[in-house]
């Protein structure tokens, strides 16, 4: 039986591996899935978690759990999953056989630098793929870009400036307004390996809507669990190693949220386990002979 260290109203963390979550999971249950896995760099993460396997060991597992969030994504569902450009290839050949493509939106990585016999790595990939054909699409404004210096506007859009949407300029799949690289300045929480929260939220706001389920299986420090509750989407995850600074995240935020039973049954979200399936089979036999002796 799963228990989850923390609920919201919207949510509710399992502090165990995301694969024993997942293989206890129905098919087909929730809207997104938003993955920012570990990258099998050697990082330190400050939770515990060693990220350092053999590289085949890493695929295999990928594979595993990247399969396992499709299985669990409803038809026209849509799965985000964060990596390296290197990675991005290998996970696209997995993706490829059980969802359709979307996008590869790439960030521009500010401040790096090349190693070896290499370019500058100037973006990190978020892929986009979706059960068959995306059952929600929404689109979402950005601001009209302005010199941080200044303040006037950087384009002038070729003099069709008063053409554009006042609601701002449509999101492309080239994201240069975000950090994707967690340099400590960014972070939001010092020593904890964290994304921005625009990242998981433009993910969330793209492809779901209103109390639509948002799944993430490598909580970290929480941003796509903050995102969801932010704007109204339950929300499901996991972390392995330290869920501490996620339910910090929340006392700051979310006060009057933590520790409410959330608004979704929690069974539900669970494959009917054999003594479940079998107390309602006896249930249903019992009612059906009692009402046959009427
Ligand atoms: C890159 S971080 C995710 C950061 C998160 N997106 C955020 O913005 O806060 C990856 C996280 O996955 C966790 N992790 C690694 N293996 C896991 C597993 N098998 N199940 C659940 N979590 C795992 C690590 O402890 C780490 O916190």
């Amino acid at each position: 039986m799963h228990k989850p260290f923390l609920t919201t109203r919207k949510g509710a963390l399992f502090a165990e591996d995301c694969m024993s979550l997942l293989k206890d999971m129905q098919s087909s249950f929730v809207d997104c899935v938003f993955a920012d896995p570990p990258f099998n760099l050697g990082k330190d993460y400050k939770n515990g978690y060693h990220d350092k396997m053999s590289e085949f060991s890493y695929l295999c597992w990928c594979e595993d759990w990247i399969k396992e969030c499709c299985r669990i994504l409803k038809p026209g569902g849509a799965i985000f999953i964060y990596a390296t450009p290197e990675l991005a290839i290998k996970f696209g050949n997995i993706l490829n056989e059980l969802v359709t493509f979307r996008h590869w939106i790439a960030m521009s990585m500010k401040g790096t630098y090349s190693r070896g016999k290499k370019l500058y790595p100037a973006h990190y990939a978020l892929l986009y793929y979706t059960r068959n054909q995306p059952k929600t699409f929404n689109r979402v404004r950005v601001p009209v870009p302005t010199c941080r210096h200044c303040g006037k506007e950087v384009k002038d859009y070729g003099g069709h400036r008063d053409k554009l949407n006042p609601l701002g300029l449509n999101l492309t799949d080239f994201w240069e307004d975000t950090s994707p690289n967690r340099h400590q300045k960014f972070k939001v929480r010092p020593g904890v390996n964290e994304l921005k929260l625009v990242i998981p939220e433009r993910a969330i706001l793209i492809s779901t809507n209103e109390n639509d389920i948002v799944f993430d299986p490598f909580g970290g420090g929480g941003s796509t669990f903050q995102a969801a509750e932010l704007n109204n989407r339950y929300w499901i995850g996991t972390e392995l190693y330290d869920s501490k600074h996620i339910q910090r995240r929340f006392e700051e935020r979310f006060p009057l949220s933590l520790g409410k039973k959330p608004e979704f049954d929690i069974r539900g979200l669970f494959k009917q386990d054999e003594d479940h399936k079998n107390a309602v089979l006896r249930r249903c036999t019992r009612e059906s002979l009692s009402a046959g002796t009427r």
